[in-house]
């Protein structure tokens, strides 16, 4: 079944049933659910995809390509390479304007269907859910007086952001912790925003976006020493939500 929060089916028209269906469930991989399930709409044929949607296809008369719209099937990592080498025999994966958007471990192609319809597969590797550390020690990121109450400040060579609160300072790791985007802040929404799937996480890192169970944002260890702010950009600390709303691995400032 559909997980809560997902669509239930997606219909695409074509111009013969038969070669379509032949080539969703063998290009493609899709699992055949039924033939015409739904009558009234004509020849149709209904696939499930590994995500448990319906894909339908029906086949009308005056068929007409669909333009200016696709649908992309999630694939588990280890049907990816398989589906991708068929599709390629085959000859219709089509050039994928986006590769270099992709974020890390995320595989994705664009394909062709028989009418010439794009259609598109992706699947994220393990590695995608991994968020790296900036790994360059400890940065000094300035004076404690260089960052006003509520400033947030991105360290380009840290690749953190310093978010100095009431509650004390944070040192935010500006990966995603979806896909390892790099998140951006946004003065105007007093929020951090990542243009990948359109996340977003509060200026304490809590997730507040559409995308359930994206944890909160990281954080690096951070102290004052002689007056400067010093982050340790070597490990990246995973957080809980309750811990990120307690600021648990931030620096409390004491009145
Ligand atoms: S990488 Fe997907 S929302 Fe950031």
């Amino acid at each position: 079944m559909p997980n809560v929060g997902h669509f239930h089916h997606v219909v695409m028209e074509v111009s013969n049933l038969d070669r379509s269906a032949e080539f969703l469930e063998q290009a493609v991989g899709l699992k055949l659910a039924g033939r015409d399930l739904w009558l009234e709409d004509g020849p149709s044929a209904a696939f499930q995809t590994a995500e448990g949607q319906y894909f339908v296809i029906v086949e009308v008369p005056n068929f007409t390509p669909r333009l200016g719209v696709h649908t992309n099937f999630m694939l588990p990592p280890e049907d990816y390479q398989v589906v991708y080498d068929g599709l390629k025999e085959r000859g219709c994966l089509v050039m994928d304007h986006r590769a270099e958007q992709r974020s890390v471990g995320e595989v994705s192609t664009y394909f062709s269907d028989p009418d010439g319809q794009r259609l598109q597969i992706t699947a994220f590797q393990p590695e995608a859910f991994q968020i790296p550390a900036a790994g360059r020690g400890k940065i000094v990121a300035g004076r404690i007086d260089d960052f006003p109450m509520g400033s947030v400040t991105h360290n380009k060579e840290g690749k953190f952001f310093l978010v100095r609160l009431q509650e004390g300072i944070l040192a935010l790791n500006d990966v995603c912790t979806h896909q390892q985007c790099t998140v951006a802040y946004q003065p105007e929404h007093y929020r951090f925003f990542c243009a990948c799937h359109y996340n977003k996480f509060t200026r304490k890192g809590e997730h507040i976006g559409h995308i359930r169970g994206t944890p909160p944002l990281h954080a690096y260890a951070v102290e004052v020493v002689d007056g400067q702010v010093v982050v340790d950009t070597d490990a990246s600390i995973p957080r809980t939500t309750e811990q990120a709303e307690r600021m648990v691995y931030g620096l409390v400032e004491k009145a």
